[in-house]
């Protein structure tokens, strides 16, 4: 991959300062591709869920690359590069489908479910010396699987993934129903007008402050935490709401959308950000998993698939389906304020200076990780983590 020239960004020697710079240059997203999407992370990329049966595949891009994850007629899971192998033609176009072969339209070569060339026009006649099927099966980045949910890395230097989940795979093992049993109830899919890094800087302070919604279930009461980890600053949220007093009737005309029925209340909620794109919430009884990916410098788009537990009754899946549908994505009340805030925040970027962060912030970049339900603070951590990664230094060091 080609090195991208970036000019510094001069980065202010007070940790909770962001120069919104980052927002909005183009250089700065170039590179990005380079150090982070295509550096030593890993990104989740689909949950076994979403491909259940044999022949089940979904496409996905990763920063520019395209993906093609399968399973193939023994159960097994691959992910592929979604490139033929012969002259580099994109090779599935379907975003989901089920095939057992993958035929590339330009000159015929048809791979199967497995990744092997299986078969070229007239058998390959007058191809150059020593052409073989067996040379020129698909290429495969770095695969790694937790709880089903699975991962690519497209650098070999990324650690290995128990390693770089960290302090927050218990978070993440919660969200997917505790042991990622789960089953696809649908998509949404939402194109934000923000950059990446305003959509990922999502905070949990702003929960009850912008969104009615978490208003309703005693936010800003709860006494949840936060935990960070310490290398790439990825951060779990284990948050208590409870549901209004009187269950919200006054509220809503049909409140069973508040209702918690395969959760205890007490437990209230879980998020998980994982450095550098991923999201996954389970909110009441929705059970979301958001695979996002960069578009342009102001643009990133967000596919929210959503799941069942494997063992729930009809009823609980069709509640899920309600309370996600109505709560997330698009036309979701949460996610809705979450975009008009998102394209201000790209709109306020292109204006000189830093995004300032205040709540639960001390004098020095946080060490205790000691972060309340509240706080914006815990994003800190991996922002010192992207200027880092990024080579930015701050003023006068
Ligand atoms: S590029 Fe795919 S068969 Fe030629
Ligand atoms: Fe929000």
């Amino acid at each position: 991959m080609s090195t991208h020239q970036v000019s510094p960004v001069v980065w202010p020697t007070r940790f909770s300062q962001i120069p919104k710079e980052v927002f909005v240059r183009p250089d700065v997203f170039e590179a990005e591709h380079e150090r982070i999407l295509y550096g030593p992370e890993w990104h989740p990329v689909a949950h076994a869920a979403e491909i259940p049966n044999k022949g089940d595949f979904k496409t996905f891009v990763l920063g520019k690359v395209p993906l093609l994850i399968n399973r193939d007629r023994d159960g097994e899971i691959h992910v592929f590069f979604n490139t033929c192998t012969h002259r580099g033609t994109q090779l599935e176009m379907a975003v989901r489908g089920n095939s057992l072969t993958f035929s590339c339209p330009y000159h015929r070569w048809s791979f199967s479910e497995k990744g092997e060339l299986k078969s070229c026009p007239r058998k390959a006649q007058g191809y150059s010396p020593g052409f073989s099927y067996d040379k020129y099966p698909l290429k495969r980045p770095r695969m790694a699987i937790f709880e089903g949910l699975i991962f690519v890395s497209l650098s070999e230097e990324t650690p290995d993934l128990d390693s770089y989940l960290g302090d927050v795979k218990q978070t993440l093992r919660e969200i997917m129903g505790g042991d990622g049993r789960l089953k696809l109830i649908g998509y949404q899919k939402a194109r934000y007008d923000v950059n990446w890094k305003g959509y990922n800087d999502s905070d949990s302070y702003h929960a009850a402050l912008l969104h009615g919604a978490f208003r309703w279930m005693n936010w800003e009461g709860g006494q949840g935490t936060q935990i960070v980890d310490r290398q790439r600053g990825h951060i779990g949220t284990s948050s208590q709401m409870s549901p209004p007093a009187d269950k919200g009737a006054s509220l809503l005309k049909d409140a069973s959308l508040l209702e918690f029925k395969a959760t205890d209340p007490s437990e209230g909620s879980r998020v998980i950000k994982l450095f550098p794109l991923f999201v996954a919430v389970k909110h009441f009884d929705v059970i979301n998993l958001r695979f996002a990916n960069p578009i342009s410098v102001g643009q990133t788009d967000v596919q929210y698939a959503y799941f069942a537990h494997e063992d729930d009754s009809p009823e609980m899946v069709q509640h899920r389906i309600r309370q996600a549908s109505n709560l997330l994505g698009p036309c979701g009340f949460i996610t809705m304020e979450d975009a008009a805030v998102f394209s201000r925040i790209q709109i306020g970027s292109q204006a000189p200076g830093c995004a300032e962060f205040q709540k639960g912030v001390t004098d020095a970049l946080p060490v205790d990780m000691n972060f309340k339900q509240n706080d914006e603070s815990s994003q800190l951590l991996r922002w010192d983590y992207y200027r880092r990664t990024m080579g930015f230094q701050q003023e006068g060091a």
